[in-house]
């Protein structure tokens, strides 16, 4: 039986076209995405894509996808990324995998992004599980504090014992609020708050979600005003 998320990650690769700059998010249904996509570029697709983290970055170079960076371009036309959670406006919660700085970095300057999710992301309101949040290592305590004082329960990410470190050299802190009643102000105010350096709340970033459950996919699209 093959998993809802593999199914997804296989739909996905049919929106990349030849010639294109592709943004390549991370996590487990990311990586399938990446089996995929390796699978075109043998059989002759010619891209060149970003990674959003040094896994993605790791596992692309295995299967000989060919990366660039911004040195060279200056936008992506497609990225295609997973998330923690995505709302009916398909807006997100990220950082699941603590890559959310650089997932959000190669989003916005993308075109087109794509979500790819099992049904299980899919929630009618963001902010079920814990918001993360990228902070710099200096003074974190502060910072946990002063989100604390927004209303979040803070936690300070560890894995194996060991505070999580960013790609970017950074902490991650899982900030749990109660229940979130506006969204974007709710990121305004964690991002104005000195020391956080990016949320994993995606606002307005998505144009498209695929969702796949018990191996059917389904296909959301951003309403844009032209639709209106
Ligand atoms: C990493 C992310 C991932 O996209 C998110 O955690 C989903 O991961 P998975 O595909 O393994 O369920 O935001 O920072």
């Amino acid at each position: 039986l093959i998993s809802d998320k593999k199914i997804v990650a296989i739909k996905s690769v049919n929106y990349i076209e030849d010639g294109m700059i592709v943004g390549l998010g991370s996590g487990s249904t990311v990586n399938q995405m990446l089996y995929a996509l390796g699978q075109r570029i043998n059989e002759g697709l010619k891209v060149k894509c970003i990674p959003a983290s040094k896994k993605t970055e790791r596992l692309a170079k295995d299967l000989n996808i060919p990366l660039t960076d911004f040195s060279k371009v200056s936008k992506i036309d497609l990225t295609i990324d997973g998330a923690d959670e995505v709302d009916g406006d398909l807006n997100l919660i990220k950082g699941g995998g603590g890559s959310l700085v650089r997932e959000k970095v190669v989003a916005i300057a993308s075109d087109k992004v794509i979500i790819i999710v099992d049904h299980t992301k899919e929630v009618q309101k963001l902010g079920q599980i814990p918001i993360p949040i990228e902070i710099i290592p200096f003074g974190w305590r502060m910072t946990s504090r002063y989100l604390e004082e927004l209303g979040a329960d803070v936690t300070l990410r560890k894995v194996a014992g060991k505070r999580f470190v960013s790609d970017n050299g950074n902490y991650i802190v899982d900030c749990k609020f109660d229940d979130i009643l506006a969204v974007n102000e709710l990121n305004k105010v964690i991002k104005q708050t000195v020391g956080v350096v990016e949320t994993g709340l995606f606002i307005e970033v998505v144009s498209k979600l695929l969702s796949a459950k018990n191996g059917q996919v389904k296909i959301i699209d951003k309403i844009t005003m032209e639709d209106l």
